[in-house]
C-alpha cells in the first residue's frame, strides 16, 4: 500500500473514532444523507455483489462474442488491436480487481444518489459514509487489498546485482516503483469530466475552458492526415530510427484495457455500439467524413482502471502500466517470473531463450510460435485477399499461430517490431554463449542473467546515446539531460501517463507508409517486394516465407524517416487503414491517440506549457507564433475554441522542431524528464558505480546497433551509425570495419583469484559465481548440496569460510516408490539413471517415460525431465537431445 493510502487509512480511522459517539445506525436504504451516518455493511455488500456480477458478466459476454466473431472467421481490427493488449495473468488479476472496486464505488454512489434530493446535484463524499470496515471489506473482496501489497525485498549480493523481472525492489523505500502493474505516475493531476474519472468529452456538450472538444476524428482528418504520395523524406534519419522509438516504448509502458468488450451495464457489444458505456467510449464519426455510411462509429474501449487510483473515497482514475518502466530489455525478458520462464529454454545448460523449433532463418534462430487459443484463427497468418507470393500455408503444427512468442505482447504488430526483437533474441544467445566459454563454472541462471544484464546496458546506452541525441538534437539534448551523476533514489522512475499516452507517441508522425524490403546487395527482389504498411501488420508469417528478417532489417537502415512537417503529419496508411483487415472498418491511429489522452484525463495543452516552464497562449495569435504557422494555429482553434483545450499530443506534434532535433520544445521537455528520471531513478543504471567493473564499463560504451546486427544476421555491409540516413550502397561498410566494433567480454571474465584469500574454491561438477567478496555455488540437476551454499572470504584469517560444498549425486534408484517401470532395473549414474529390464538392452528412454507418467503421473515426469536435463548437460554440444526429454503425451 503507498504512502498515500496509509495517511488514508490513519485518517479514516480517526474520522471513525470521532463518530463513535454519535449513534450509529445501519440502514438498508438510505433516508437522509444530511445526518452524519455510515452506509452500513449490509449495504457495501449489497453494493459489492452486484459488482462482481456486472464484471463478470461483462467478462462472460466478451468470451462468448469473441467466439462467435470467430467462428464466423473474420479478424475484425478491434480483436487484432485487443492481440495487442493481451496481457499475463497477474495483469488480470489486477485488472479484475480494479473494475469490481471501480464499479462496486459506482454502484454506491449511485444508491446513495437515488436516495438523496434528485435535484440536488452534489455528490456526498463516500469517506463520511464508509466505516474503516466496510472500507476493509471492499478493498479485500475487490482483490484490491492483495494487489496493493508491498512486497518484500531480498537484500543479498545477487539482489545488487540483477533486476527483478517485475521491477518490483529496484526501489528498496518505494519497492513499487517502475514496477508492472502498477499506475502510471502522474506529472499533472487529470482533469476528468467527473468526480468518477469520465473521460474528457463523454459528454460532447460538455465545456472546457467555454468550449466543447471537437470529435478526435474530425482533428484527425482537418490536422493529421496526409496523402501517402505527398509526404517529405527526412534528409538525415534512418526509418531504423523511428523503429527504436517504438521498440523502446515496448520496454516502457503498456497500457492494458479492459478484458470486458461489453458495456457493463448492458452488456452492450462496443464494437457495434455508439453508445457511451463504460467501458466503451466510440469515436463518433463526423457526417462529413467519407467513413459515413459504413458505420458510425470507431470501436474504442478505456484503459483498465488500476486499483491504487480506484480507492473508494479518494477517487481519482489512474491507468495501469503492464510492464517495467525502466530500460531493461523487458520486451525481449517479459514483465514476470512466469512470462520469463515461458521465454527461457529451461533444459539448455547455456542460459538461452527458447526458439522456433520448426523454422529458421536461413541457419539463423526465430522467435518460438505462440499456441493457437480459438481452433482455426491465425492472427498473424497470410489473409485471403492478401497477395501471398506461396499459397497460404499457416506454420505446419495445427496446434500453432503464425504470430510469435516474445517478452511483450506487441511483438507481431508489423515486420519491424518482428525483426528487432528476433535480432535481440539471437543477440541473447550469443552473449550467453560468449560468457559461457569465459566462465565454464557459471550455472545456467548466471549465464542468463549477465546476458541479460548487458542487453539492459545495450539497451540503455543506444537509447540514451545514440537515440536521444537524434530526437531532442545534440545541443538540447546534453542541455535537458546532463551527465549521469549517480543513482538518485528519491526520483520516481516510473513512466508518467502523459508520456505514454501523448509525448512519446511523437514518433507516430514520422512513419512511412511503406515498409521497404530489400534483398542481398541492397537490391529490391520480387521475392520480397516493398509493402503497404497496412499489408506488413500482424504479417509475422511473411518473414518465414518471404527471407527472414534480412530484406526487412536492410529496408530500415537504407530508407529515410518520414519528416513531420506541419502540413503532413500522419500518413493515410496510419489513419485511414490501420489494421484494415477484410471487413469491418479500419481504424485511424491519429484519433485513437487523442480518444486514449481524453480517457485518461489528460490536461489540454497550456497546462503543460506551462508545466514545462513555456508561454501558455491564449490567442490564436500566439498560438500561430508558437507554431509558426497561422494557418496551422487557425485550424487548430477552429476546432478547439481555445489554445487550452487543444489535446496535447496533437498540439506538442504541431510545434516546430528544434534545431538539430526532431521534436519542438514541449516535447522536449516531456522526453527529457521521463528519460532523466529513467536514468537517475534507476538502482541498476548502467554507469552506476558497481554495476559493471570500469573496463567492463569502457567495454561496453563501443556497442553500436550496426555490430549486433553484423552478429546476428546474415547482413555484411551496414552503416557505422544505423539511425543516419545512408543514400548510397556505397558508403555502407563491411562488418570487418574497425568502425563497426566487437564487444569485447573478456572484461567478463571471472578472477580465479582473490586478492586476499588466493585462489577461489570451485567445485566439480558443480557451478560458482564470486558475488563481492562471496562464493555462491549451486549443483547441476540430479546433484545435491553437501556443505554450506557460499563461503565467504575471511580477510583476517585470509582464508575461504566455511569450507566449500560438494555436489553429491542424488539415487535417483533409492526413491520410493521406484522411479523404474515394475520388471525393470534401476542403476544410477552421476547426475541421473537408466531402467534396464533383465535381458534386455536398456529401455528407450521414451517408453520409460510413458511409463512413469502411467505409473506415478505428473511429479515423476518432472522429475525424469529434470534428470534428463541434467543427463545432458556435459555434452552440450553433441545433440543427445534423445526422446526421454521430449514431452510426448
Ligand atoms: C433529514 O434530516 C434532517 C435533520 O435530521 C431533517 O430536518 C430533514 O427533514 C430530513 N429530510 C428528509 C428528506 O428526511
Ligand atoms: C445540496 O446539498 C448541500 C450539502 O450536501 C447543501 O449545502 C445544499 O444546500 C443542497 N442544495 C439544495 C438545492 O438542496
Ligand atoms: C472527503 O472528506 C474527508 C474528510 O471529511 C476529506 O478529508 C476529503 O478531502 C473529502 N474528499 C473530497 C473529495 O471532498
Ligand atoms: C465564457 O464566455 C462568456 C461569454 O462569452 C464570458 O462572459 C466568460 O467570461 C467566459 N468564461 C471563461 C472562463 O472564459
Ligand atoms: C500534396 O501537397 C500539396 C501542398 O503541400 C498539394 O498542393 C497537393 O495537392 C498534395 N497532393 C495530393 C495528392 O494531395
Ligand atoms: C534448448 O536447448 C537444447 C540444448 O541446448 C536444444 O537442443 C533445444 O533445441 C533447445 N530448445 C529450444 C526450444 O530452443
Ligand atoms: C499479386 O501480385 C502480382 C504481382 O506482384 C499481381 O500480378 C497480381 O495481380 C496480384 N494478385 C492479387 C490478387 O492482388
Ligand atoms: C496439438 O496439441 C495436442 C496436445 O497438446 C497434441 O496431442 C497434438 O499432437 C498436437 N497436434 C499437433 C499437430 O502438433
Ligand atoms: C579483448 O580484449 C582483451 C583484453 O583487452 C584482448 O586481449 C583481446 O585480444 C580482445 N579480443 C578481441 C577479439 O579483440
Amino acid at each position: 500500500m503507498d504512502t498515500a493510502s496509509m495517511v488514508f487509512l490513519f485518517s479514516l480511522t480517526l474520522v471513525v473514532c470521532l463518530r463513535l459517539s454519535s449513534p450509529q445506525q445501519m440502514p438498508t436504504e438510505l433516508h437522509n444523507i444530511t445526518e452524519v451516518l455510515y452506509l452500513g455493511s449490509p449495504f457495501v455488500q449489497e453494493a459489492l455483489r452486484r459488482a462482481v456480477e456486472l464484471t463478470d458478466a461483462a467478462y462472460a459476454h466478451t468470451n462468448e462474442k469473441v467466439k462467435m466473431s470467430l467462428s464466423e472467421g473474420s479478424v475484425r481490427p478491434s480483436d487484432l488491436l485487443a492481440q495487442f493488449k493481451q496481457t499475463g495473468p497477474q495483469t488480470r488479476a489486477h485488472i479484475r480487481a480494479a473494475e469490481v472496486l471501480d464499479n462496486t464505488v459506482e454502484l454506491i454512489r449511485e444508491m446513495v444518489y437515488t436516495h438523496t434530493h434528485a435535484h440536488n446535484m452534489t455528490m456526498p463524499n463516500l469517506t463520511e459514509l464508509l466505516s474503516a470496515q466496510d472500507f476493509e471489506t471492499i478493498m479485500q473482496a475487490s482483490g484490491c487489498s492483495s494487489e496493493m501489497q508491498r512486497p518484500i525485498c531480498e537484500t543479498d549480493c545477487l539482489s545488487d546485482r540483477y533486476r527483478s523481472f517485475t521491477g518490483q525492489c529496484n526501489n528498496r523505500q518505494y519497492p513499487l516503483w517502475g514496477a508492472a502493474n502498477t499506475p502510471y505516475h502522474r506529472w499533472l493531476p487529470p482533469e476528468y469530466e467527473d468526480a468518477l474519472g469520465a473521460p474528457r468529452g463523454w459528454d460532447p456538450e460538455h465545456f472546457y475552458h467555454n468550449a466543447t472538444l471537437p470529435p478526435v476524428r474530425c482533428v484527425s482528418q482537418r490536422v493529421l492526415y496526409t496523402h501517402n504520395e505527398n509526404i517529405s523524406l527526412d534528409s538525415s534519419l534512418s526509418h531504423l530510427l523511428v523503429e527504436w522509438g517504438q521498440w523502446i516504448d515496448h520496454d516502457l509502458g503498456l497500457t492494458p484495457q479492459t478484458p470486458s468488450t461489453a458495456a457493463f451495464r448492458t452488456g452492450a457489444d462496443c464494437s457495434r455500439t455508439c453508445t457511451r458505456d463504460s467501458p466503451c467510449f466510440p469515436i463518433q464519426i463526423p457526417l462529413s467524413d467519407p467513413r459515413t455510411g459504413i458505420q458510425s462509429c470507431m470501436p474504442f474501449f478505456r484503459s483498465a482502471p488500476s486499483c491504487v487510483g480506484t480507492l473508494p473515497t479518494r477517487h481519482r482514475r489512474e491507468q495501469l502500466n503492464a510492464i517495467t518502466s525502466f530500460v531493461d530489455a523487458s520486451m525481449v525478458y517479459g514483465s514476470s517470473d512466469q512470462s520469463a520462464a515461458d521465454l527461457r529454454n529451461l533444459s539448455s545448460p547455456l542460459g538461452l531463450l527458447a526458439l522456433n523449433p520448426l523454422h529458421s532463418d536461413q541457419g539463423l534462430a526465430l522467435m518460438p510460435f505462440l499456441p493457437r487459443r480459438q481452433s482455426h484463427l491465425d492472427p498473424c497468418g497470410p489473409r485471403p485477399g492478401q497477395n501471398t507470393s506461396e499459397a497460404d500455408t499457416p506454420p505446419d503444427e495445427g496446434n500453432m499461430t503464425s504470430c510469435f512468442q516474445a517478452g511483450d505482447s506487441r511483438a507481431n504488430e508489423h515486420l519491424g517490431m518482428i525483426a528487432l526483437h528476433t535480432l535481440f533474441l539471437r543477440e541473447h544467445n550469443r552473449l550467453a554463449q560468449e560468457l559461457q566459454e569465459l566462465n565454464p563454472h557459471w550455472a545456467p541462471d548466471t549465464l542468463y542473467q549477465e546476458a541479460r544484464k548487458i542487453m539492459g546496458a545495450v539497451h540503455q546506452i543506444l537509447t540514451w546515446e545514440h537515440y536521444l541525441p537524434r530526437v531532442l538534437g545534440e545541443e538540447v539534448a546534453s542541455e535537458l539531460v546532463p551527465p549521469y551523476e549517480g543513482y538518485t533514489p528519491q526520483v520516481n522512475p516510473s513512466i508518467a501517463n502523459a508520456f505514454a499516452t501523448a509525448a512519446f507517441r511523437f514518433a507516430h508522425v514520422t512513419v512511412q507508409p511503406v515498409v521497404t524490403r530489400l534483398g542481398p546487395g541492397y537490391r529490391p527482389s520480387p521475392r520480397h517486394p516493398t509493402l503497404p504498411l497496412h499489408n506488413s501488420l500482424f504479417a509475422s508469417w511473411r518473414v518465414i516465407q518471404e527471407g527472414g528478417i534480412d530484406p526487412v532489417l536492410r529496408g530500415l537502415l537504407l530508407s529515410p524517416a518520414k519528416l513531420q512537417v506541419s502540413d503532413q503529419m500522419m500518413v493515410e496508411e496510419l489513419t485511414e487503414r490501420l489494421f484494415q483487415a477484410q471487413g469491418g472498418l479500419p481504424f485511424d491511429l491519429g484519433a485513437l491517440n487523442l480518444q486514449r489522452g481524453r480517457d485518461h484525463g489528460l490536461p489540454g495543452y497550456g497546462a503543460w506549457r506551462r508545466l514545462c516552464g513555456l508561454s501558455d497562449p491564449s490567442s490564436e495569435a500566439e498560438l500561430a507564433a508558437i507554431m509558426g504557422n497561422p494557418t496551422l494555429a487557425q485550424k487548430l482553434l477552429a476546432l478547439y475554441g481555445t489554445p487550452q483545450n487543444v489535446d496535447v499530443w496533437v498540439g506538442a506534434i504541431s510545434e516546430p522542431l528544434l534545431p538539430g532535433g526532431r521534436v519542438g520544445p514541449l516535447l522536449a521537455c516531456l522526453l527529457a524528464k521521463q528519460f532523466r528520471a529513467l536514468r537517475d531513478g534507476d538502482r541498476f543504471w548502467w554507469q552506476r558505480e558497481g554495476m559493471f567493473s570500469r573496463v567492463q564499463r569502457t567495454a561496453l560504451q563501443s556497442v553500436s546497433l550496426s555490430r549486433i546486427i553484423c552478429d546476428n544476421t546474415h547482413i555484411r555491409l551496414v552503416p557505422p551509425d544505423p539511425f543516419i540516413r545512408t543514400r548510397r550502397t556505397e558508403d555502407l561498410l563491411p562488418c570487418t570495419h574497425p568502425l563497426i566494433p566487437l564487444l569485447n567480454l573478456s572484461a567478463w571474465r571471472e578472477p580465479d583469484t582473490d586478492p586476499t584469500c588466493g585462489s577461489i574454491p570451485r567445485i566439480q561438477p558443480g557451478y560458482s559465481l564470486l558475488c563481492d567478496n562471496t562464493v555462491l555455488y549451486q549443483c547441476p540437476l540430479g546433484f545435491v548440496l553437501i556443505g554450506p551454499s557460499q563461503v565467504r572470504c575471511d580477510p583476517h584469517t585470509q582464508q575461504w569460510k566455511p569450507a566449500p560444498p560438494t555436489c553429491q549425486d542424488v539415487d535417483e534408484c533409492a526413491f520410493s516408490p521406484s522411479i523404474c517401470p515394475q520388471n525393470t532395473q534401476c542403476h544410477n549414474t552421476p547426475g541421473s539413471f537408466t531402467c534396464t529390464e533383465p535381458g534386455l538392452a536398456s529401455l528407450s528412454a521414451s517408453s520409460v517415460a510413458a511409463a512413469v507418467v502411467a505409473v506415478l503421473g505428473g511429479a515423476a515426469l518432472m522429475l525424469l525431465i529434470l534428470t534428463c536435463y541434467r543427463r545432458f548437460f556435459p555434452m552440450k554440444s553433441e545433440h543427445l537431445w534423445s526422446p526421454c526429454c521430449q514431452r510426448k503425451n
